[in-house]
């Protein structure tokens, strides 16, 4: 299927009302079956939410991902893969990474042993001098915020593999429409959903997307439901609605910039 298909198609069921567009499920807490069992896989909306599990699959399918967490904003995805690390893990970050990634890492998790190198990630050579025996975490984000650097997401995979680094990637400003990290070997995608994928200023979430299992990203599943760094039901409703247009918004984003780029 095509981008623009899985955009409006991807992760969404037809419920027994035959609603095309889903329903918000507001419940915060679901109905057992007579013998005790929760047989339509919901509990407690904390744990799991019919509206989270759509986004979820939708996005997933987006990148080409196997799977997907959401979470109640792009930093929380942030929050959740730095305390998922152990002490004295070290991290690779981007040198003009948005500037929230520092206030995580510094003012939040300060006083846990972690340390962070950031080194510009255009230059190949000096992510390789980076990297340390304890480095577990290779965190790149582009095009980057604010200087809109570009890295090469192939070469930053390979200077990972063999190593015991997970690459998370940043795509927020690309979107899947535009860059599909996964497909470059990178672990795991994350994104502020708050900007292009929402793309109607009215909600603030963010993703993880993985290409395959691992450790950090269990971890961070467990940070999004039992750190209860979930989204509402609502948000993740207004995220997928805004979903669906994005290929389109995304094509007219960038016949707006080469006109701009062309004027200058
Ligand atoms: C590239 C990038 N990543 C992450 C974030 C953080 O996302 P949020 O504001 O949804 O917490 C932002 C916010 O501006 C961003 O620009």
């Amino acid at each position: 299927m095509h981008l623009e298909t899985l955009a409006v198609h991807a992760g969404r069921r037809i419920e027994a009302t035959g609603d095309v567009t889903p329903a918000i499920h507001l419940s915060s807490t679901f109905e057992r079956d007579a013998d005790g069992q929760y047989s339509r896989g919901f509990s407690y909306s904390r744990e799991g939410n019919p509206n989270r599990q759509m986004l979820e699959e939708c996005l997933a399918q987006l990148e080409g991902g196997s799977q997907a967490l959401v979470f109640a904003s792009g930093l929380a995805v942030v929050t959740a893969v730095v305390q998922s690390l152990e002490p004295g893990d070290h991290i690779v970050a981007p040198d003009d990474v948005y500037y929230c990634l520092r206030k995580v890492t510094g003012k939040l998790f300060g006083k846990w042993p972690l340390s962070v190198t950031y080194v510009d990630m255009t230059d190949l050579d000096a992510v390789q001098a980076a990297m340390r025996p304890e480095t577990r975490v290779l965190w790149l984000e582009t095009p980057s915020n604010p200087l809109l650097k570009v890295t090469d997401l192939a070469a930053i995979a390979a200077i990972a593999r063999g190593t015991n680094a997970i690459t998370i990637c940043d795509g927020t400003f690309a979107t899947p429409v535009c860059q599909r990290p996964l497909e470059y070997g990178i672990d795991l995608v994350t994104h502020s959903t708050t900007k292009y994928l929402n793309g109607h200023s009215d909600c603030i979430g963010g993703a993880l997307i993985a290409r395959h299992d691992s450790y950090l990203f269990e971890r961070c599943r467990t940070a999004q439901i039992h750190g209860g760094l979930v989204p509402s039901a609502f948000d993740c409703w207004l995220t997928l609605r805004g979903i669906a247009t994005l290929p389109w918004r995304m094509r007219a984003h960038g016949e707006h910039a080469l006109r701009v780029a062309r004027f200058l």
